[in-house]
C-alpha cells in the first residue's frame, strides 16, 4: 500500500520537474544556443570595451584576438536558433520579442550592421588604441539597436 502510494507521488514529482522544463526556455536547446552566442558576444565585447575605456591596457593582440573571434561568432547561420514560438509571450526563459519573427527583413538588417561592424572592428583593433576606440562606437551602437528594438528589458 505505502509503496503505491509512493510510486504515485514519485509519478506526479516527475510530472511537475518535466512541466518545469517546459516552461523554461533554457530547456529549449535552440534558445540556450543563441543566448551562450550572446554570451560570447559580450565577452569579447567586453575586452575590447575595457581597453577602449582605459580599465585595461592597451593589448594590441589580444584586441585582435577578441575582435577575430567576435567577427566570426557574427558570421555563424544563427537560422536554426530561432525557431518560431520561442518569443517571450509563447514561453519562460527568453527576452526575445516575438516582433523578431513578424519584422525578419529588419532583425537580418541589424544583425548584418553587427557583422559589419565586427569587421571594421577587426580590421581596426590592432591599429593602436585610438583606432580600436574610433571603431567601438558603430560596435556598441549595433548591438543597442537590435536589444533597444528585439529584447526585453530585464525583469
Ligand atoms: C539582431 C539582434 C541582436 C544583435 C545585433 C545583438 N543582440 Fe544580444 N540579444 C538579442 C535578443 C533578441 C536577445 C534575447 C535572446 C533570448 O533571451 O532568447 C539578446 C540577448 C543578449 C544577452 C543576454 C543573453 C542571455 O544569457 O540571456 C546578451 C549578454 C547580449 N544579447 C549581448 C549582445 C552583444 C554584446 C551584442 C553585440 C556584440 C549583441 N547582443 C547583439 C538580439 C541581438
Amino acid at each position: 500500500m505505502f509503496s503505491v502510494r509512493k510510486t504515485a507521488l514519485a509519478a506526479a514529482l516527475i510530472g511537475a520537474t518535466a512541466g518545469a522544463a517546459f516552461a523554461d526556455g533554457h530547456a529549449n536547446p535552440a534558445v540556450k544556443a543563441r543566448q551562450q552566442v550572446m554570451s560570447l558576444y559580450a565577452f569579447h565585447l567586453g575586452t575590447l570595451g575595457a581597453m577602449a575605456q582605459g580599465k585595461m591596457d592597451y593589448d594590441a593582440e589580444m584586441a585582435t584576438k577578441a575582435a577575430s573571434n567576435l567577427a566570426a561568432l557574427t558570421s555563424l547561420d544563427q537560422s536554426m536558433m530561432w525557431p518560431a514560438g520561442t518569443d517571450s509571450g509563447s514561453m519562460e526563459g527568453t527576452r526575445a520579442k516575438a516582433e523578431i519573427w513578424s519584422n525578419f527583413p529588419d532583425v537580418g538588417a541589424k544583425g548584418k550592421a553587427l557583422a559589419d561592424a565586427s569587421m571594421a572592428m577587426k580590421e581596426a583593433a590592432g591599429g593602436g588604441l585610438e583606432s580600436l576606440q574610433a571603431a567601438m562606437g558603430p560596435l556598441g551602437g549595433a548591438c543597442g539597436a537590435c536589444h533597444k528594438a528585439y529584447r526585453e528589458p530585464e525583469s
